[in-house]
């Protein structure tokens, strides 16, 4: 991998203030970040000493225009306007005059790697049950198939259940590798690392799946959350079957754009839902939470008005019940989506409708508008 951070300075004294900034960055021969234009992977920051000539050479805008993902930086003696004229026009994001401390080094480039990640960061869908069996692994599942093929790079689905999961027997997949082995080698897990531990399937999804082994794992919200930024950062779309025991999980889910609880409309699964939504209402707020009624029956014992005055959120989608075709769809090991039909066809709109990340506001007055309903 092509370390983040690269400068190039004849200034011996610049590797010491990296140093002791904190930062690790490599050290380039002017020769050298001339050809970051034509490498497939370019560092994320370039630092460029000017402070001799006071003078950007014509590259570094030729690099800036073949790497539109790098962010360079330049320190300079002093700030004249005319320089920083020319700077804004080549795409500089930050000149950095004299005394060049570890401190503002740090702070100049960590806001440009930051800043870079976020925007690269995809969006990430989590799903939690209100109960168990109400087809929250189901739901996850057809999401990533149905994104496959509508969203232009495949989708990564992961199986938080670290052991007992289900996840890649709906997909038909039977993995080499998994969730387990990722926590285990945290520490040595990079994007490439990642893309070696999933397994593409016939969905066109990826998975990165429950183990085999049984295993009783604990893992920290911090080990989870850090295998949760690594994938947006490689993914697009990262699509989370969340296990709703484990607290450490549902606490992990910063990274997450959007939670969608899954629920029933029977009572012990609505109520599950209402305690289920206060929580992560109460730990991300109410802006990325969803809910969704699956086995729909507008008959059925609790409706969705009510559910959404229970639970204190509207409801975004609503999924029919068909049994014969979700239990023929695990015997084959191929996700409903890719069939015709009306839970199909459900499962797509729920995939659009979950993808739109606006506010609730705009969701509710969408396409299933008609069947939101704002907290009582
Ligand atoms: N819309 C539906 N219509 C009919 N059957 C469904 C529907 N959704 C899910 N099912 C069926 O319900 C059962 C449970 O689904 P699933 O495994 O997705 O639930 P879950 O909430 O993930 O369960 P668990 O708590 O065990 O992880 C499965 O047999 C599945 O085929
Ligand atoms: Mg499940």
């Amino acid at each position: 991998m092509v370390n983040q951070i690269s400068y190039v300075s004849n200034d011996e004294r610049l590797g010491e203030i990296f140093k002791a900034s904190g930062l690790k960055a490599a050290k380039l021969t002017e020769a050298e970040a001339k050809t970051l234009g034509k490498t497939a992977e370019a560092p994320a920051v370039l630092v460029l000493d000017v402070r001799p000539h006071h003078q950007l050479a014509p590259w570094v805008n030729d690099v800036q225009k073949k790497q539109p993902g790098l962010s360079v930086v330049v320190l300079v003696s002093t700030l004249d306007a005319r320089f920083i004229l020319e700077a804004m026009r080549a795409g500089i994001k930050e000149c950095l005059p004299e005394p060049i401390s570890p401190q503002a080094l740090e702070e100049a480039v960590r806001r440009l790697v930051v800043g870079e990640q976020r925007e690269r960061a995809g969006q990430v869908i989590a799903f939690v049950g209100a109960k168990g069996g109400v087809g929250t692994t189901t739901l996850a599942v057809n999401l990533a198939a149905a994104l496959a093929k509508t969203a232009g790079s495949p989708p990564l689905l992961i199986d938080l259940h670290v052991a007992r999961g289900d996840a890649a027997l709906l997909l038909g997949a039977e993995p080499r590798f998994s969730v387990l082995d990722a926590f285990e080698n945290l520490h040595k897990v990079d994007e490439s690392f990642l893309a070696g531990l999933v397994e593409k399937t016939q969905s066109g999804a990826h998975v990165l799946a429950s183990t085999a082994r049984p295993v009783n794992v604990t893992t920290s919200p911090t080990a989870t959350r850090t295998l949760l930024e690594l994938a947006a950062r490689r993914y697009r779309i990262t699509v989370l079957d969340v296990p709703r025991t484990d607290p450490a999980m549902l606490e992990a889910l910063d990274p997450a754009t959007v939670i969608a609880v899954v629920t029933s409309q029977e009572l012990s699964a609505v109520r599950g839902a209402a305690a289920t939504v206060a929580t992560l209402r109460q730990r991300y707020g109410s802006q990325r939470l969803r809910v969704v009624i699956n086995r729909y029956d507008k008959n059925g014992p609790v409706s969705a008005k009510d559910v959404a005055k229970v639970v204190g959120e509207p409801v975004t989608c609503l999924i029919p019940s068909d049994y014969r075709v979700a239990a023929e769809a695990i015997n084959v090991g191929r996700p409903i989506v890719t069939e015709d039909g009306r839970l199909a066809k459900a499962l797509r709109a729920a995939a659009a409708e979950l993808m739109n990340t606006g506010t609730k506001e705009v969701q509710s007055a969408g396409m299933l508008g008609r069947l939101a309903w704002r907290r009582a």
